[in-house]
C-alpha cells in the first residue's frame, strides 16, 4: 500500500500556520494586501480566483478584486498593474493565466514589480531561483517540495524526473529539486525512450498534462509519484496525468486528484503573499 500524500490536510496546516504569523504581523501593525486580477469570465479562472479570495479572508490577508470585461486592452491593464506596483498598500499583485489572445502575456508579466509578483513568474524571480538568491517561487513546485518535505521524503541525492517542461511547473520544479541536492532530469514531449528515464525515478514529478497517460509502465517499483494534472473525465470525475488505480499499488508514496498537489498552489500563494512583506521591507 502506497502512502497517500494528503494535499488537503498538508495545505490546511499550512495555511493555519500563515493565519497565525498573519495575526501577529497585524498586532505590530502590518497588514498584507493582494490584488487579483481576472479578465474575461473563463469558468476555470473564475473559480480558481474564488478559491484565491477565500483563502485570503481565512487567513486575514486583504484582497482587491478586479474583474475586467474580456475585451479590455493591454494598455488599460498595464496602467492598472503599474498602478497597483506603486501603491503602499498592495503587497501581492496576481494576474489570472489565461489572458485573452489579444494581451501579449509575458509583456504582462514583466510589468508587475518583482517585489509583488506573488506568482513568481516574473523573470527577475525565475532568474534568482535558478542562482539561489531569495525572490517568490512559483506556487505548484513550491508546493510539491513542501509535500515530499512534509511527508518525510528526502530528496537529497534522489534521481528525480520531471515529466514537463512549463515556465510555471516543470522548470521551477527541475530548480527546485536541483536546490534540495537531487539530481534532476527534465523529460518532455520530443524525449525519447520516455519510459526507460521515468523507469529510473525515485521521485517522479508528471506535469504533461494528459489525463491518465503515465501508467505504471512508466513507474519503477517504490517509487515517488507527484501527480501535477487535473481533468475532467467525460463521467464529470477529476483525474490526473497518472493512472492512480494502475500506478498505486507498485509506488510507496502518491499524490491523488483531487486533494494532492492543487490545494498546495493556493496554500503556497498565500505563502508568498505573507513573505512579500519581508521582501518589501528588505
Ligand atoms: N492559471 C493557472 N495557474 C495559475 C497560477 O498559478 N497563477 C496564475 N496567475 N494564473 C494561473
Amino acid at each position: 500500500m502506497a502512502q497517500i500524500i494528503d494535499g488537503k490536510a498538508i495545505s490546511s496546516l499550512i495555511k493555519d500556520e500563515l493565519k497565525e504569523k498573519v495575526s501577529n504581523l497585524k498586532a505590530q501593525g502590518k497588514e498584507t494586501t493582494l490584488a487579483v486580477i481576472q479578465v474575461g469570465a473563463d469558468p476555470a479562472s473564475t473559480v480558481y480566483v474564488g478559491n484565491k479570495k477565500k483563502a485570503c479572508e481565512y487567513i486575514g490577508i486583504n484582497s482587491l478584486a478586479y474583474e475586467l470585461p474580456e475585451e479590455t486592452g493591454e494598455d488599460e491593464l498595464l496602467n492598472l498593474i503599474a498602478e497597483l506596483n506603486a501603491r503602499k498598500d498592495v503587497n501581492g499583485i496576481l494576474v489570472q493565466l489565461p489572458l485573452p489572445e489579444h494581451i501579449d502575456e509575458d509583456k504582462v508579466i514583466k510589468s508587475i514589480a518583482p517585489a509583488k509578483d506573488v506568482d513568481g513568474f516574473h523573470p527577475q524571480n525565475v532568474g534568482a531561483l535558478c542562482i539561489g538568491e531569495p525572490g517568490f517561487v512559483s506556487c505548484t513546485p513550491a508546493g510539491i517540495i513542501e509535500l515530499l518535505k512534509r511527508s518525510g521524503i528526502e530528496i537529497e541525492g534522489k534521481e528525480c524526473v520531471v515529466v514537463g517542461r512549463s515556465n510555471i511547473v516543470g522548470k521551477p520544479m527541475a530548480l527546485l529539486l536541483l536546490r534540495e541536492n537531487g539530481t534532476v532530469t527534465v523529460a518532455h514531449s520530443k524525449t525519447e525512450n520516455l519510459k526507460e528515464i521515468t523507469k529510473r525515478a525515485d521521485i517522479f514529478v508528471a506535469a504533461v498534462g494528459k489525463p491518465k497517460m503515465i501508467t505504471r509502465e512508466y513507474v519503477k517499483e517504490g517509487a515517488v509519484v507527484i501527480d501535477v494534472g487535473i481533468h475532467r473525465m467525460e463521467n464529470k470525475k477529476l483525474c490526473g496525468d497518472v493512472d492512480y488505480e494502475d500506478v498505486e499499488p507498485i509506488c510507496s508514496a502518491i499524490t491523488p486528484v483531487p486533494g494532492g498537489v492543487g490545494p498546495m498552489t493556493i496554500a503556497m500563494l498565500m505563502h508568498n503573499c505573507v513573505e512579500s512583506l519581508n521582501l518589501q521591507e528588505g
